[in-house]
């Protein structure tokens, strides 16, 4: 490693730090530049071809590897692609989609957890990537933050059994052909935000930031996680509009911590054009963040210019060269461990079989294994084998709905049902297990004779958002049916005729929805379950002349709000580990309902 380095020009080692996506740098771009990696964001696919095959990507991979081989560096140095396998290889059209985090913090099993890394490990290797920016280890606090579903759990000691299995499940022993490097993200306090808010200030004294939102880190340390990714938001801002403390220039924190006191010996990689959020900084100059102890800045679409000035900045002195070779020799390092020298992936990935991007049974496990029952009153499920039933609510007959944000696309809302290339939305699946005849669809139940049913199940949900678009801004209540009215419309269009109402939620975080639980007499907290919803109809309906066949085992990984305004586990209707089961039945009665305008009052 130290030969490799001291080799390498100054040109050379600022290409192994800088990151840009495969949208606006060409394999050749690394051949001249000498760029260590690329990412391809949420959304990015290879020629921008978004049902590209498994062989697309895999072409595009080694069209980079062998580009990196092939600049004639003294040791020439490997590129590393990375990606957000964030539920799945969510990007990639074909590829299985797991329950988001918060789906499986309901769950409670970190051997299912290594299972689904293992898997998302094999997706990705698949392509020819060998890197995935995942998991996230948020412990979020405020559920008001648009990107809740991204974390395990608000229980700290969960997401660091998680963080731990997560890791090894994708990790491996990073030199099989079936594994990646995983990245604990996004250090430190990405869940802890003021009011939730995406990319803002956390305000905690040390011992809360280590004892509750550092907890992940221990897990992922334990399991020899290689990277980590630094947050956008700031601990403890000061004043005003100042971002002194933005965690991207937070030497006390990256460096004396993670890197000396906890040992840290990978890759610590900035968030995408964070840097510019650093006060001084521009988001291609930030001498700042790496003298803090970013190794790898990840400048999408500006690398070029980040290239140029960063240079400068070593040839000004404001940069310690010992800064620029420890970042170099880390990288240099992480790459020897993970065999990239060896192989280039884009070949590995074709001895994989083009369903290696696909695992349908796990996924469909991990869904059963995730959903709360929350409400079964008069034991309305299971229902009976072959029952009739109608299906009403946007949600049912959608896996854009079903899947939420980093699916396929970044927010996750641009997609139609062809665009998954596999899985089964509810509607098709309770059709499967009841018969085609047996289920009718409804999105509004307008129109429809509800007595003409054994039961009807809506499925409702949240429009899928990802980071930056889905945070619920305090005041406003944080009530589903405030912000999607329709839903509580097609309650209103089905409850109180006699016939049993089954509600199935999609969300990303815990709502206030006492006006939904009332109205239905049973409700299943159902997250954002991914391409297999036959998970569900699996929990839904008996077999024929018997029991079900499965029972329900999630558990709350958040508290339920009682009122609009319970974001952050205050006032809680169900607390965190609450969850029914057909073993465990009890009735809940009618829940008082909060109409309040907004929260500041
Ligand atoms: C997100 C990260 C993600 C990165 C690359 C950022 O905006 O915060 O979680 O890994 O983009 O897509
Ligand atoms: C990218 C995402 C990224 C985001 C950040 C998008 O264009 O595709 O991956 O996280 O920008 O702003």
């Amino acid at each position: 490693m130290a030969a490799i380095v001291s080799h390498m020009t100054l040109e050379q080692k600022i290409g192994q730090m800088t990151q840009p996506d495969i949208r606006w740098a060409t394999p050749d771009d690394v051949r001249r530049y000498y760029i260590g990696s690329v990412l391809n964001g949420g959304g990015a696919w290879p020629d921008m071809h978004k049902h590209a095959p498994p062989a697309e990507w895999a072409a595009l991979s080694s069209a980079y590897y062998q580009a990196s081989m092939s600049t004639g560096m003294a040791y020439p140095v490997p590129i590393i692609w990375g990606v957000d396998a964030v539920h799945g290889h969510n990007n990639v059209y074909g590829a299985t989609l797991f329950p988001h985090n918060i789906g499986l913090g309901a769950a409670h099993d970190p051997e299912l957890v290594y299972r689904i890394g293992r898997s998302t490990a094999r997706a990705v290797r698949a392509t020819g990537i060998t890197w995935a920016f995942a998991p996230t280890l948020a412990v979020v606090q405020d559920q008001r933050w648009g990107r809740t579903y991204e974390s395990f759990s608000s229980d700290p000691a969960l997401v660091r059994r998680y963080a731990e299995s997560y890791v090894r499940g994708l990790q491996g022993d990073l030199n099989g052909a079936g594994d990646v490097l995983a990245t604990a993200k996004h250090f430190l306090g990405d869940g802890g935000t003021f009011h939730g808010v995406d990319q803002g200030d956390t305000r905690v004294p040390l011992d809360q930031l280590i004892g509750v939102h550092a907890q992940g880190y221990y897990g992922a340390l334990d399991a020899g996680v290689q990277t980590v990714m630094v947050s956008y938001s700031s601990w403890n801002e000061s004043g005003e509009g100042d971002r002194g403390t933005r965690m991207h220039a937070n030497r006390y924190l990256i460096t004396e911590v993670l890197k000396q006191r906890l040992g840290f010996d990978g890759i610590v990689i900035s968030d995408w054009n964070a840097i510019e959020q650093v006060p001084g900084c521009t988001r291609t100059h930030c001498p700042e963040a790496i003298n803090a102890g970013i190794d790898i800045v990840m400048a999408p679409e500006d690398w070029r210019g980040f290239i140029r000035e960063t240079i400068e900045d070593v040839r000004r002195g404001d940069i310690p060269m010992s800064r620029i070779d420890d970042a170099v020799s880390r990288i240099v390092r992480v790459k020897l461990r993970s065999g990239l020298f060896d192989a280039d992936p884009g070949a590995v990935a074709r001895q994989f079989g083009a369903d290696a991007i696909a695992d349908r049974a796990l996924a469909r496990e991990a869904v059963r294994r995730s959903l709360v029952l929350l409400k079964n009153n008069d034991g309305v499920l299971p229902l009976a084998a072959g029952s009739r039933v109608l299906v009403v609510g946007r949600g049912a007959d959608n896996l854009s709905l079903q899947s939420g944000g980093w699916s396929r696309t970044w927010q996750g809302d641009e997609n139609v049902n062809a665009d998954f290339g596999v899985g089964e939305s509810l509607l098709t699946a309770i059709r499967h297990t009841v018969g085609e005849a047996n289920a009718v669809y409804s999105e509004t139940g307008a129109d429809v004779d509800v007595r003409g049913f054994d039961a009807v199940i809506a499925v409702l949900a949240e429009t899928p958002y990802a980071e930056m678009r889905g945070d619920v801004a305090y005041p406003a209540p944080m009530a589903h049916s405030a912000r999607y009215p329709q839903d509580l419309a097609v309650l209103d269009a089905v409850a109180g005729r006699g016939v049993p109402v089954v509600t199935i939620l999609y969300s990303g975080r815990t709502v206030y929805a006492n006006d939904l639980i009332n109205r239905s007499d049973a409700f299943v907290a159902a997250w954002l379950p991914g391409s297999e919803a036959g998970g569900i109809a699996d929990l839904l309906f008996r077999a024929t002349g018997g029991a079900a066949p499965y029972d329900f085992t999630g558990r709350l990984p958040f508290a339920w709000p009682r009122t609009q305004c319970d974001s952050v586990g205050r006032g809680v209707r169900f607390p965190v580990g609450y969850g029914l089961s057909y073993a465990r039945a009890q009735r809940v009665s009618q829940l008082a309902e909060d109409t309040r305008a907004d929260c500041a009052h």
